[in-house]
């Protein structure tokens, strides 16, 4: 069984193609993170777990998840994260959490809005063109229950983990500054597409209804008449979805 948490599809579509090429299932973590009692994951079952990094730490719901699943000595486990450019040591902190025995990053095109322009198109195609082909390997791993950590870290990551991670958690993840402008539309697919159900519709239009939220940004970069707005920055900047320019 594949877990993964997405807000923007990469990660998704990294824990479906890991699905189709190694003979698994993919479920979404969001409904499942508060589960009463956990999951329990028996040998010799494999499990995989497949998130976005941010702010060089795992998303709070995928620890949340990981610390309730217990996992029998004798299953194969592994973590697949997806991120702009490096991990730092988000995949290590999971280890206390689900002791796997294999993992892997692959980058994948930037969808931190609030923070940066998204990559340009040329670059976000040639990511997805890499992380095919590393899904091949990644997935012969798997087949193979190889032991493996194969994760971009990047510079001072032990530091930014530290740092960044906890500051992101505390003081990140507002819903105060979304709003939406007068080109909403109405069509909810913001409030359909939120994973932890933090947008409410109020004739038609979104309000976020809880004060802090994972901050996967699915509702901003999918809006498709760029109405959501985070702040005053990322009015300028474009928008990313998986599958957005096929
Ligand atoms: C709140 C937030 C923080 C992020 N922090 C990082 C980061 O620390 N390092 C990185 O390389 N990418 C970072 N990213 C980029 C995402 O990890 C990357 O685009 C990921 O593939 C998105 O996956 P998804 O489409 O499944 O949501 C961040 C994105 C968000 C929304």
């Amino acid at each position: 069984m594949i877990y993964y948490f997405s807000g923007t599809g990469n990660s998704e579509w990294v824990a479906g193609e890991l699905a189709r090429l190694t003979g698994d299932e993919a479920h979404a973590i969001a409904p499942l993170a508060d589960k009463a009692g956990g999951i329990a994951i028996a040998a010799p079952a494999r499990v995989g777990i497949v998130f976005p990094v941010y702010a060089w730490g795992a998303p709070a719901i995928v620890e949340r998840f990981c610390r309730s699943i217990t996992i029998a000595d004798g299953a194969y486990a592994y973590v697949v994260c997806t991120c702009g450019d490096e991990a730092g040591r988000a995949v290590k902190r999971l280890q206390k959490m689900v002791p796997y025995q294999s993992a892997w990053s692959i980058a994948m095109p930037n969808n931190y809005i609030v923070g940066f322009e998204v990559d340009d198109p040329a670059l976000e195609r040639r990511k997805i063109a890499a992380a095919r082909g590393r899904l091949a390997t990644i997935a012969d791993a798997i087949l193979a229950d190889a032991r493996c950590y194969d994760v971009q870290e990047g510079v001072a990551a032990w530091l930014k983990t530290a740092l960044a991670r906890p500051a992101f958690n505390a003081f990140a993840r507002r819903t105060r500054p979304f709003f939406a402008t007068d080109d909403c539309n109405r069509c909810g697919l913001c409030a359909r597409v939120c994973p932890i159900r933090a947008i409410e519709l109020e004739n038609g239009r979104p309000r976020w209804v809880k004060r802090h939220c994972t901050q996967c940004l699915g509702c901003i970069n999918r809006c498709p008449t760029r109405a959501i707005q985070y702040g005053a920055g990322t009015k300028k900047r474009g928008r990313y979805f998986f599958g957005k320019s096929d």
